[in-house]
């Protein structure tokens, strides 16, 4: 299990005419990723779910927080000594185009990770075909086919299961997806979330997937964890179904207008409007306040933190950060005049 307590993290981004600015990227997020669990972070662009999956993977510093692997807390550890605990934790890229060396075969993509690997547990060179073979039979990929050839001659679903074969070749714990189908052909996607899917259940291995899109959160897993991040915060998570069909926070509201059939226009009388673009931000306030529709003055001075979700107090799985969550009739458009 992987526990994240108050993750933050700023970026010092330079250039312009004014020179270095900061840019929040990650406010003090919590997170747990339970063994065989699957997790899905969900938000607009630049809301951090990249750098947070990144922290997670063990390839990005944070500023504050703690991380537990294993009931072990990464920060009591040296770098050195870190690694094999973020080894577990593999990144698939949303590009499988750029994650192989284009120079390489599939063969040589896998002996090299492999070999250390046979190093490492005491096994005989022999074992690394095998276990070649057997990891891409695993991700549903011909060795025989597959092998030999260079990625440019595989297809865009191929080369992303290769890099699932590849990531799986260190025996991991947790697999992070970030946006890991949304470069490759439509057609070819739901086999590659299918396979991702199979993998939790076959070979207990948890899944974080990061996504814009609630639909695959949903498909990757019904029993899982969905967060819904805005701006570098954690607005409301809980158990996927219970999220997608009672969001409480105005912000998962309007992400989910976009599923007309989940959330029908049923009384356009009462609806309120949420801008689809972020705006500036109170500095003590809710981050959500600018584009809310339902914000007071306390929003405006006043950043709320999780919490239960009404009428869920007493161990509920399902938390917001909002003064007035209600069920409430949200839609998001682009902001006018544009
Ligand atoms: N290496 C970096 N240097 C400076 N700023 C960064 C860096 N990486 C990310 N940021 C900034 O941090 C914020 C969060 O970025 P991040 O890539 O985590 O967002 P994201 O939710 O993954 O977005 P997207 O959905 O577009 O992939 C953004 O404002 C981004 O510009
Ligand atoms: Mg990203």
């Amino acid at each position: 299990m992987i526990t994240g307590t108050g993750i933050t993290k700023t970026f010092r981004q330079r250039g312009g005419v004014l020179g270095a600015r900061e840019v929040p990227a990650l406010r003090g997020v919590d997170f747990t990723i339970p063994k065989c669990g699957a997790v899905s972070f969900i938000g607009e662009s630049g809301c951090g779910k990249t750098t947070l999956g990144r922290i997670i993977a063990g390839l990005e510093t944070y500023d504050a927080g703690e991380i537990v692997i294993d009931g072990v807390a990464m920060s009591s550890l040296s770098h050195r000594r870190r690694q094999p605990y973020f080894r577990r934790i593999q990144l698939i890229h949303q590009d499988p185009y750029s994650a192989l060396n284009p120079t390489r075969t599939i063969h040589q993509a896998l002996a090299a990770p492999l070999a250390l690997r046979a190093r490492q547990t005491g096994r005989p060179r022999s074992w690394t075909d095998e276990r070649a073979r057997e990891l891409l039979g695993l991700v549903g990929l011909d060795p025989d086919y597959v092998l030999p050839r260079y990625p440019h001659q595989l297809s865009g679903g191929m080369r992303q299961r290769v890099v699932i074969a590849r990531a799986l070749t260190v025996d991991p714990e947790v697999l992070v997806a970030d946006e890991a189908v949304s470069m490759i052909d439509v057609s070819l996607r739901l086999g590659v979330l299918a396979l991702l899917k199979d993998l939790r259940e076959r070979l207990g291995v948890s899944v974080l997937f990061i996504t814009h899109d609630v639909a695959t959160a949903r498909y990757i897993g019904t029993d899982g964890e969905l967060y819904v991040i805005y701006r570098g915060q954690v607005v409301e998570r809980g158990p996927v179904e219970t999220v997608i069909s009672a969001p409480v926070h105005p912000y998962t509201q309007a992400l989910l207008s976009a599923i007309p059939v989940l959330h029908g226009l049923e009384s356009p009388g009462e609806q309120r409007v949420v801008p689809l673009e972020a705006s500036g931000e109170h500095p003590d306030g809710c981050l959500f306040a600018p584009r809310c529709p339902f914000r007071t003055e306390r929003c405006e001075n006043e950043r709320p933190t999780l919490g239960p979700a009404p009428g869920q107090e007493g161990g509920t799985p399902q938390e917001h950060a909002c003064f007035h969550p209600e069920r409430r009739s949200v839609v998001a458009v682009p902001v006018s005049g544009r």
